[in-house]
């Protein structure tokens, strides 16, 4: 790789960001189909790219350890400078938009309800009984859209009762967290979306804080750390983040685990033919070969000098986007990085994120990807897909997923 230094200017002003290196596609709204290509093509030049986001010129980091880099410098790239504009109108003030201690205190207060054993212990239970119902519903017809009819229900599902919220409105969820999501291109819904859930589940919670029970609202409820407990809106604020951050994002990594299986039939031969063994290893391959959230955007809010030494200045309010899917197909890590292989045995971490917001869902998504994929392929092992689809991005470039994913299954699929 060549790359020029340039030295600072005399007067200490910040260097130009430079022209753009990728054109005719923003990385803010557009589906981008050559997305990979792209992305790989521009990591020959250099670590990162200058690519217009909504028009203005942002930051594309390309490379594993310039992401993981961008992740771990919370003070030049804080999580709260983005989320505060994008997300707290209609979530509140969620531990994405927190910083420092706030966070800290937060986090502590949270985390104990997603550890490891609590999802070994308290959620496997739940989840493959709900991946059985949803199959229920379309087994007999021989063919199903899997993102409607299975992958975009099954993880609202899965928080709603792991709070102990009445299965009854699970409907009712779906809908409000589908508004929840659209917040950026209709804000209306999404505030509607955002009232209706925190009027239904006020009462629900002063109760569980009167007479806890084992459910995960009753864990938020009673947690201590740091001398004191969760108030009302911390928890409300939490809740309405676990629609976008953990059922939105396991939608789509479902999708994106089922996409790449069944657009890789020998893998999937292999996955059937010794489960037990290499289910996991397919859910890992396929998070990293398509990272459901693929291009997360962020801001610099002050300007930033010679960032990781690469001679690069960032003027104060320059969008950046940590290209989590970049990372995750950098040929320095992973040879032959564009092709799916469940043979790699490798666990690509950064698909959760890293530094102080690393994702707290990540044993519970993994949990969920993993019971549904089991049962899907236990109940329609002859599925292939009907109609060819793709991935792309969703909700801007940010999410990636496949648009639809028809199957047939059956005696003769
Ligand atoms: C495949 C599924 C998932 C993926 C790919 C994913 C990915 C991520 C990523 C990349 C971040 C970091 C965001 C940032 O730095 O701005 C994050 C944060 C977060 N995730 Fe996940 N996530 C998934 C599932 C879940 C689940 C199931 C939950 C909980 C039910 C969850 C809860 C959260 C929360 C609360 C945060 C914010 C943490 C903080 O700001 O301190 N996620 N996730």
């Amino acid at each position: 790789m060549t790359e020029t230094r340039e030295t600072p200017d005399r007067l200490g002003r910040l260097r130009p960001l430079g022209p753009f290196d990728i054109e005719g596609h923003d990385f803010a709204f557009d589906d981008i189909p050559d997305l990979h290509a792209l992305i790989a093509a521009a990591r020959e030049r250099k670590p990162y790219a200058i690519v217009p986001f909504l028009g203005m010129p942002a930051v594309l980091f390309l490379t594993h350890d310039l992401v993981t880099a961008a992740f771990k410098d919370e003070e030049s790239f804080p999580a709260a400078a983005i989320y505060a504009a994008t997300t707290e109108p209609v979530l509140g003030n969620t531990i994405q938009c927190m910083r420092g201690a706030e966070h800290r205190i937060n986090r502590k207060l949270v985390v104990p309800a997603f550890r490891r054993r609590i999802v070994t212990e308290q959620v496997e239970a739940i989840l493959e009984p709900l991946a059985h119902e949803l199959v229920d519903r379309f087994e007999a017809r021989g063919e199903a859209d899997l993102v409607t009819e299975f992958t975009h229900g099954y993880p609202v599902r899965v928080i709603t009762r792991l709070l102990g919220l009445p299965m009854d409105d699970e409907e009712r969820f779906r809908r409000w967290a589908v508004d929840l999501f659209h917040f950026p291109m209709a804000p209306d819904a999404a505030e509607r979306a955002s009232r209706e859930f925190t009027e239904y589940v006020t009462p629900i919670l002063a109760r569980r804080r009167i007479d806890p029970g084992d459910d995960l609202l009753s864990t938020l409820a009673t947690t201590e750390a740091e001398g004191r407990r969760l108030t009302d809106e911390e928890i409300m604020s939490f809740l309405r983040l676990l629609f976008p951050a953990g059922a939105d994002t396991t939608y789509l990594g479902l999708g994106n685990a089922l996409y790449a299986l069944l657009t890789h039939p020998e893998q999937l031969e292999r996955v059937l033919a010794n489960p037990d063994e290499e289910l996991q290893w397919a859910v890992e391959e396929a998070l990293r070969w398509e990272p459901p959230v693929g291009l997360l955007p962020r801001m610099c809010p002050e300007p930033v000098r010679d960032w990781q030494g690469l001679g690069l200045d960032i003027p104060a309010e320059t969008p950046l986007i940590f290209a989590i899917t970049a990372a995750n197909r950098d040929p320095a890590l992973y040879p032959d990085p564009d092709v799916f292989d469940i043979r790699r045995r490798v666990r690509p971490t950064l698909a959760f994120g890293d530094g102080p917001h690393v994702c707290l869902g990540a044993w519970l998504a993994l949990a969920e990807i993993r019971a549904a994929l089991a049962v899907l392929l236990r109940r329609l092992p002859t599925m292939r897909l009907a109609t060819p689809t793709r991935v792309r991005g969703l909700l801007g470039t940010a999410l990636r997923g496949p648009e639809s994913l028809h199957v047939r299954f059956g005696a003769e699929p």
